[in-house]
């Protein structure tokens, strides 16, 4: 496990975008699962306004590791976060783009999205293998869409499941923990001082690591990198 620590959330996103880049040049196509939530949104502003031109992107194959159950022009949908901050931005082939139907019936989508995932993905160990997951993490310590209250989705046997977001109840599809830890690369994004007490407590097994999923995702035989900026990594 390597850390990558920046000063401010746009160099932790310059970076990474450093290491996307190289990745997309090194790999004849490279699947990628993206994350949602606001921390990407400096990245993809990045490789839209300054990297545009520097990747072939037809190399790349956009998934994600979670999104939420809502049709894709709504405000909440990580596919429309991605639209608005990186694919109207850049050319790309739109083939390449394989949302979650947010719009579908949970249980069904599930279903459907792991076949998708698993149709198109090389496999490993009897389990679909992403190139590189891009991962956040909550201050609740959650990453994808694994709160702590179902923790038990990092050990299910499926490749995605349904999940429900604690205070809101919000149904999402979420990667299981064995997909994730079955990846080649992982690389966490995480910044600002809202996460500095989860990073303290699972870099040093501490407090009540073992309840936070992100305590838990360590590839199997892949590589895993936090990049983190400062204010998260201040007690590191
Ligand atoms: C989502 C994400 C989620 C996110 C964390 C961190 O759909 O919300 O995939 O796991 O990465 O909640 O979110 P922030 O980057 O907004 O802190």
């Amino acid at each position: 496990m390597e850390t990558n620590i920046s000063k401010t959330p746009q160099a932790v996103a310059e970076a990474f975008a450093s290491h996307f880049i190289a990745l997309a040049k090194a790999n004849e196509t490279l699947s990628v699962a993206l994350s949602g939530g606001s921390t990407p949104k400096t990245l993809f502003d990045l490789l839209a306004e300054h990297h545009g031109k520097s990747i072939d992107w037809s190399r790349v194959h956009f998934y994600w590791g979670d999104e939420r159950c809502v049709p894709p022009t709504d405000g909440d949908s990580n596919y429309k976060m991605t639209v608005d901050h990186l694919f109207s931005k850049i050319d790309f082939p739109e083939q390449n783009v394989h949302r979650v139907l947010g719009e579908s019936e949970p249980d069904q989508e599930a279903l459907r999205y792991a076949e998708q995932i698993t149709d198109n993905l090389p496999s490993a160990d009897g389990l679909p293998q992403f190139d590189l997951i891009i991962l956040g993490m909550g201050g609740d310590g959650h990453t994808a869409s694994i709160f702590p209250h179902e923790i038990k989705l990092l050990d299910s046997t499926g490749v995605c499941a349904v999940a429900t977001h604690p205070e809101s109840g919000q149904k999402r599809i979420t990667l299981t923990g064995k997909v994730i830890n079955n990846a080649k690369e992982i690389c966490f994004l995480v910044t600002g001082a809202g996460k500095t007490e989860k990073i303290d407590e699972i870099f040093h097994q501490a407090g009540e690591w073992k309840s936070y999923p992100a305590s838990y995702i360590n590839p199997k035989e892949g590589k895993l990198t936090w990049f983190m900026d400062e204010a998260a990594a201040q007690k590191l």
